[in-house]
């Protein structure tokens, strides 16, 4: 085993890491750690763009973005958080171009602005052009550009090597550390892709940006990568989970596939239509039609193709069109979306609607932190050293339902801030004791994997997972279709324990890690499922046909979700907190709740 020690330590490569690693760096040692080549990151396939109220081609201001951003969120944003984003926005885009980031320029100059859902003038009367871009491959740029940076200010990179558990000074899973106490990190334990060798980071701070989680469903936007391993980490080790029911689905996912047509499809001018060639948006969101908020527009095509207005042979998905539009705009403006359409279902958008239908593409929940990115491990008390920012935190920014490039800038405005606050707070604080034979927990879990006779292939648990999830906990549940969710993950839960793998070396072993990374998918389905059940209303990404209003009156709060010892666990008198799976029942999913930040909007109905 090698031991590293850095100041800081960054987990995670894609935009929030490196963001992080950029300020960090520019104060102390800080290393990041990466399971993928950074570039590869999925930020890379964020495509329509990052907002930020730079007024640069309509009226516009932070405070009419802030408001975007809780509405849209459905209240249940913090509203101290969103007003930090959308203030710290036009910064954060002006420190991009500054870094070189290839922005797509107006005539004068200016960086140009583009629609999209959700983002309006003057609280909701008309869409703007707050959306920032490098045609439909703004997160690429991002990417690109922050790993620049980042090899300019001598990051560390340790890529390929995959984090398997965070080391706090405290077991948070017994539920018996009493609030007020102080918790520390003091390092992560990672294991090296290319020699199977294991490797101890001692660090004063930890910052997590591990993205999210979309593999939990089959049809997402997501990449192969996105295992939820940073969430399901933390909660293995007694952090809560914040708001995990809420899970957005993007409209316009290729039909069939899933892969992402961007939402500046829409912004651009595109249009939603039914088999009857009726743009349908006009009857749900009547102001700003296709530019509704994402959860409004899934729900409406999922609608259209419940009520037998779908297109197709089965009628199974709606039409995105973008025929009225010039083929030198749609060349200038949407050039790898228009691509996927011709590759991946030999359409040609210039002349015909593409299909779509939503997709899974973003977890609104994640680690609670507050506005520096500390880690919460309650409501209030923070773990000193622990950060996180990204798809994996929530700060919470985007509530119940995130507005499209928002995401972009959470990662750039919160990855920067968490960067700060983890060499600052490095700088000042003492190292902290690790615990004695750190690595035991992770090799003991490796091996048992790697040593298990023949048994369940990995890839049909995995596959059984995400059909359950799609069909059950997807833009419409119901307290039926939640139970039927639960109950096969504890089934696929029990088969997990029967997975072997077949590759039983350790040189480059992708099937161990994609074991390691299916533990990691039930373990947040079963949470994502558990609050989805909980929570009897409906608000954002989360629609409950039985109980299809919003309900403030006992909702209005974030869910906060925490691995506990089980009954027959605790009578046992078992301490098994660690980073292996464990056998269903185990644990228990204990939920609990935390106050909704307000400070100036009331909510109100949501109408566009
Ligand atoms: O539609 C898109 O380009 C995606 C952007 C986002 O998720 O923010």
């Amino acid at each position: 085993m090698q031991t590293h020690q850095y100041d800081v330590v960054i987990v995670g490569a894609g935009g929030a890491g490196m963001r992080a690693a950029l300020e960090s760096s520019k104060r102390t040692r800080t290393a990041v750690i990466s399971k993928l080549y950074p570039t590869r990151s999925h930020t890379g396939a964020a495509q329509g763009g990052m907002c930020a109220a730079l007024a640069n081609v309509e009226e516009d201001n932070w405070e009419w973005h802030t408001f975007d951003t809780v509405k849209g969120g459905d209240y249940l944003v913090d509203q101290d958080a969103a007003e930090v984003m959308a203030k710290e926005a036009i910064d954060a885009v002006l420190d991009l171009e500054k870094m070189g980031l290839p922005f797509n320029r107006t005539p004068e100059g200016k960086i140009d602005q583009r629609r999209f859902g959700g983002h309006t003038r003057n609280h909701g009367e008309a869409a703007v052009r707050r959306s920032c871009y490098a045609a439909d491959r703004t997160g690429h740029m991002i990417l690109q550009t922050l790993y620049q940076q980042c090899v300019k200010n001598d990051v560390q990179f340790f890529n390929e090597f995959y984090v398997l558990d965070v080391l706090l000074s405290h077991d948070l899973t017994s539920g018996t550390v009493p609030d007020g106490q102080e918790v520390a990190v003091s390092g992560v334990v990672a294991y090296e892709l290319a020699t199977g060798e294991i490797h101890l980071f001692r660090a004063k701070s930890v910052v997590f940006a591990t993205g999210g989680a979309g593999k939990i469903y089959k049809t997402t936007s997501n990449a192969q990568t996105l295992t939820g391993d940073g969430m399901a980490l933390a909660f293995r080790r007694g952090i809560p989970l914040e708001d995990m029911e809420f899970f957005q689905f993007h409209p316009t996912g290729l039909a069939g596939l899933g892969i992402l047509l961007s939402e500046a499809a829409r912004g651009e001018g595109g249009i939603l239509r039914n088999s009857d060639g009726e743009r349908f948006m006009e009857r749900y969101a009547p102001t700003i039609k296709d530019l509704a908020p994402r959860d409004i527009v899934a729900r409406s095509m999922a609608n259209e193709v419940r009520e037998g207005r779908g297109a197709g042979p089965n009628k199974d998905y709606v039409l995105l069109d973008l025929t009225h539009l010039e083929p030198a705009h749609i060349d200038a403006k949407l050039p790898d979306i228009t691509e996927f359409a011709r590759t991946y279902l030999g359409i040609e958008p210039y002349t015909e609607p593409v299909p779509v239908y939503p997709t899974a593409h973003y977890a609104m929940g994640g680690i609670p932190t507050n506005i520096l990115g500390e880690v919460l491990r309650n409501n209030t008390d923070t773990v000193r050293g622990l950060y996180a920012a990204g798809e994996v935190a929530c700060v919470s920014v985007h509530g119940s339902n995130r507005l499209g490039t928002n995401s972009l800038l959470d990662i750039n405005v919160f990855g920067k801030r968490s960067g700060i606050a983890a060499a600052e707070y490095a700088l000042g604080a003492d190292w902290v004791e690790m615990p004695e034979e750190p690595e035991v927990g992770v090799v003991a879990e490796l091996e048992r994997m790697r040593t298990l006779p023949s048994g369940e292939r990995l890839a049909h648990v995995r596959q059984d997972l995400q059909n359950t999830m799609d069909a059950n906990a997807q833009v419409f549940r119901t307290e039926e279709s939640l139970r039927q969710a639960l109950a096969d993950i504890r089934a696929l839960q029990e088969r997990y324990r029967h997975v072997s793998v077949q590759d039983k070396g350790k040189v480059y072993n992708l099937d161990l890690l994609e074991a390691l990374e299916l533990g990691f998918l039930l373990d947040i389905s079963e949470v994502v499922v558990v609050g989805a059940l909980n929570r009897q209303e409906s608000r954002g990404g989360h629609f409950r046909e039985d109980f299809p209003k919003r309900d403030d009156a006992n909702y209005m709060q974030h869910t906060m979700a925490y691995r506990r010892p089980s009954a027959a666990t605790a009578a046992a008198g078992q301490s098994p907190s660690g980073p292996g799976t464990s056998a269903p029942g185990a644990f228990d999913v204990v939920l609990g709740y935390k106050p909704v930040v307000m400070t100036r909007y009331e909510p109100m109905e949501r109408k566009y």
